[in-house]
């Protein structure tokens, strides 16, 4: 007899019970060997008074396991709290989110009427991006939300990206992203999927503005294998391709790290069919195989597949797609019909039997958290000045001679900008100003700085103007760490 591995599984709030029991009952019905430890997540948590949405005894049973199998979560709106979803993604290191889209046979698309079928994947980096979370308010007008892209994240998520094309024998993989505009965070992310495309010679890889790959996505899926996204546009472009095959309800997703990884649906709770046993199991089940494969559970995977193809195949639908003249399945009746058709399978598009290896292995408690740096090879690292963040409901021109006092025959005040925009020494009077500036002093003639320098300038100018954020400028071999203002 299979030995039986033990998964932690947290069912989550709304539909999230419904789904999951359906699930677990086509997993029974299969006799998948999994050992279920049922923890406790999500709002009931929140209300509880546990501000993580999670309990020390379910994140132990998380850590030991090293997968989460999870229904969707509510996080309380208003109690300023931070969402338990991004949470344990982040908590845990899955930086690479894995949301793979296909047509189904008896779930109709624009694109399947017109016989293109889709099959695609997107992996979106799970940890950084604007989803760092780090915000502030500069003054009463403005919020900052800071957007961290680094070397080694988005390394590590080019690297999943491009392994899984190997593995799974994709021939290409694209990159999509902002990097025309955001040049340094965006240009990263970019420069960093070239590096590692160079160890994977026999896989094409190319890259994409990620509006043009919106356009391109809708007009003409079918060029695209793997797409590899920062997290936010990720995030985004993944619900457009959960359009193109039907919608949520058959969005699967693999939140993958090096210990623990955690599978769950796209969607979120439904609150609007809660309780009504009419939500669509697909996605959490769609889930559910990239879970088994993970564990090398191939051919349950492919058995239970085989079984929701066919059933799919043979018009059975839940209430949210397929034919409107036949009647609709509740949750309970889907699984059914699921289970029912165990060693059945489809016409068409029968599911992939992998030879492949699992990859799983028992996450390896380390004593410390990871500290993930690449190497500095005769890196020479200069502060070359500083942005002083602002505050003033006065016009630029009024207060640059003011700060213009602090120069030194090295440091100059360079410029000051608004929203970005330089609106001084010069810019247009129709720019439209917000009350807080950022202004810029940069060291001249190659020279470089010291960080004392820096906040003894800062320190001077406090004593006249309200400093809301302060942030040094550095170089890097000669090239500068930061932006230009636009229009400078
Ligand atoms: P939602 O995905 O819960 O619902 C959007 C629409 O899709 C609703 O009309 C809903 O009935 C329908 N829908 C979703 N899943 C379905 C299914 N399996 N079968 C049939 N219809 C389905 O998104 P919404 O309303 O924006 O969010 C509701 C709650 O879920 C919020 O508290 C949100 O924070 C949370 N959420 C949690 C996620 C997670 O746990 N990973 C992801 C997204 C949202």
């Amino acid at each position: 007899m299979t030995k039986k591995q033990k998964i932690s599984v947290a069912k989550g709030d709304g539909i999230g019970a419904e789904i999951m029991d359906a699930v677990l009952q086509i997993f029974d019905a299969a006799q998948v060997p999994l050992e279920y430890e049922f923890i406790e997540m999500g709002k009931e948590i929140y209300l509880q008074g546990h501000s993580s949405g999670m309990t020390e005894k379910a994140k132990e049973s998380v850590e030991s396991n090293g997968i989460l199998f999870k229904g969707p979560m509510e996080t309380p709106k208003g109690k300023g709290v931070k969402s338990i979803n991004v949470t344990a993604r982040k908590t845990w290191s899955t930086f690479a989110n894995r949301r793979h889209f296909r047509s189904l046979v008896g779930v109709d698309t624009v694109f399947s009427k017109a016989g293109i079928p889709i099959d695609l994947t997107i992996v979106r980096e799970n940890i950084e991006g604007t989803y760092g979370g780090i915000e502030h308010m500069l003054t009463q007008d403005v919020a900052l939300c800071r957007r961290f892209i680094t070397r080694p994240g988005s390394i590590q998520v080019h690297k999943f990206a491009f392994e899984m094309a190997r593995k799974e024998g994709f021939t290409k993989v694209t990159c999509a992203h902002k990097a025309n505009i955001m040049k340094l965070t965006d240009g990263l992310f970019l420069e960093t999927f070239y590096e590692v495309a160079k160890d994977f010679p026999e896989i094409e890889a190319n890259d994409i503005i990620v509006d043009d790959l919106a356009m391109k996505l809708v007009a003409k899926p079918q060029q695209f294998q793997v797409v590899v996204l920062t997290n936010l546009q990720g995030d985004i472009m993944s619900d457009l391709c959960a359009g193109l095959v039907g919608g949520l309800g058959f969005a699967p997703s693999a939140n993958i790290g090096e210990n623990i990884s955690i599978f769950e649906a796209v969607h979120g709770t439904a609150p609007d069919i809660t309780g009504k046993n009419i939500a669509n199991p697909t996605a959490l089940l769609l889930s559910s195989f990239m879970l088994l494969r993970h564990l090398g559970l191939m051919e349950y995977a492919a058995r239970i597949e085989n079984s929701l193809l066919y059933t799919l195949e043979n018009g059975a639908h839940t209430g949210d797609f397929g034919n409107k003249e036949t009647p609709s399945l509740s949750t309970t009746e889907f699984a059914n019909a699921i289970i029912s058709n165990l060693g059945k399978e489809p016409a068409e598009g029968k599911a992939r039997v992998s030879t492949l290896k699992a990859e799983f292995h028992l996450p390896e408690r380390p004593e410390n958290q990871k500290m993930m740096v690449t190497p500095r090879i005769n890196s020479i690292e200069k502060i070359v000045g500083v942005d002083l963040f602002i505050e003033s409901d006065q016009n630029a021109n009024s207060f640059a001679s003011l700060l213009k006092k602090q120069e030194t025959d090295d440091i100059k005040m360079i410029m000051i900008s608004n929203r970005g925009t330089q609106v001084w020494p010069t810019g247009s009077v129709f720019t439209e100003c917000v009350d807080q500036y950022r202004v810029r002093f940069e060291c001249i003639n190659n020279s470089e700085t010291t960080l004392s320098k820096m906040l003894e300038l800062t320190e001077a100018i406090s004593k006249d103007i309200f400093i809301c954020s302060v942030e040094i400028l550095r170089s890097y071999n000669g090239k500068k760490g930061y932006s230009l203002a636009q229009g400078q």
